[in-house]
């Protein structure tokens, strides 16, 4: 009988030890695999890389260069001033790169997305990510994100691809590239 007993003892520590409690706020290896993997479709067929990720020439033309891949404007002491343009039908300037533009909403740099931690997005959450490109607002909360960023597009994707895109920006190598600070012309 004590036998008996100590044995299932045994058998339900042994099933608690070994079997793992359904954890239904963590992601599983393969379902991680499966949001990175969605992430990374989503990136590279909405545009990310377009504003994101400096150009190299390719048999076709520009293409994204994957050795910087996503860290935003090359951080560059000689990049000169924007030219002022003329009056008239044309407003929007931007480099060979399309990492930098200056518009009537002043000059950005598209940011660096690689979990790099004092240039990228290493520091930010999951919930800042998500919140930043829902409410069209700098790390979520602070001021509001400028042009050309289309946050009002991205910002209509369900939660779960928000999160994977997040989920793959995180899998990718950071990349050490300080973009410079925006000038943002004040409204009146
Ligand atoms: C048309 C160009 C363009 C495209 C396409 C684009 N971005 Fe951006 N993005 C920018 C620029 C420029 C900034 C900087 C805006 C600013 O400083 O206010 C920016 C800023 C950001 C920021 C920083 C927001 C913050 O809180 O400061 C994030 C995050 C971001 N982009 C993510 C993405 C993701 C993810 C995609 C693809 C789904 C994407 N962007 C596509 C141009 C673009």
């Amino acid at each position: 009988m004590l036998a008996r007993l100590t044995a299932a003892v045994i058998a339900v520590i042994a099933a608690a030890v070994l079997i793992p409690e359904p954890r239904p706020d963590t992601v599983s290896a393969t379902g991680r695999d499966a949001q990175i993997q969605r992430g990374r479709d989503l990136v590279w067929s909405i545009g990310c890389n377009d504003c994101h990720t400096p150009k190299k020439m390719g048999a076709a033309g520009p293409e994204p260069d994957e050795s910087r891949l996503l860290s935003g404007h090359p951080e560059d002491p000689d990049m000169p001033a924007p030219p002022a343009l003329p009056k008239g039908p044309w407003g929007i300037v931007v480099n060979m790169d399309l990492t930098a533009w200056s518009g009537p909403w002043g000059i950005t740099y598209a940011q660096n997305l690689t979990p790099d931690e004092n240039t990228g997005i290493g520091i930010w959450t999951e919930d800042m990510f998500v919140r930043a490109l829902r409410t069209g607002r700098h790390m979520g909360v602070s001021r509001p994100i400028q042009p050309p960023m289309p946050w009002q597009v991205y910002g209509r994707l369900p939660d779960e691809d928000l999160k994977a895109i997040y989920a793959y920006l995180r899998s990718i190598p950071p990349v050490h590239n300080r973009v410079p600070v925006p000038v943002i012309v004040e409204e009146n």
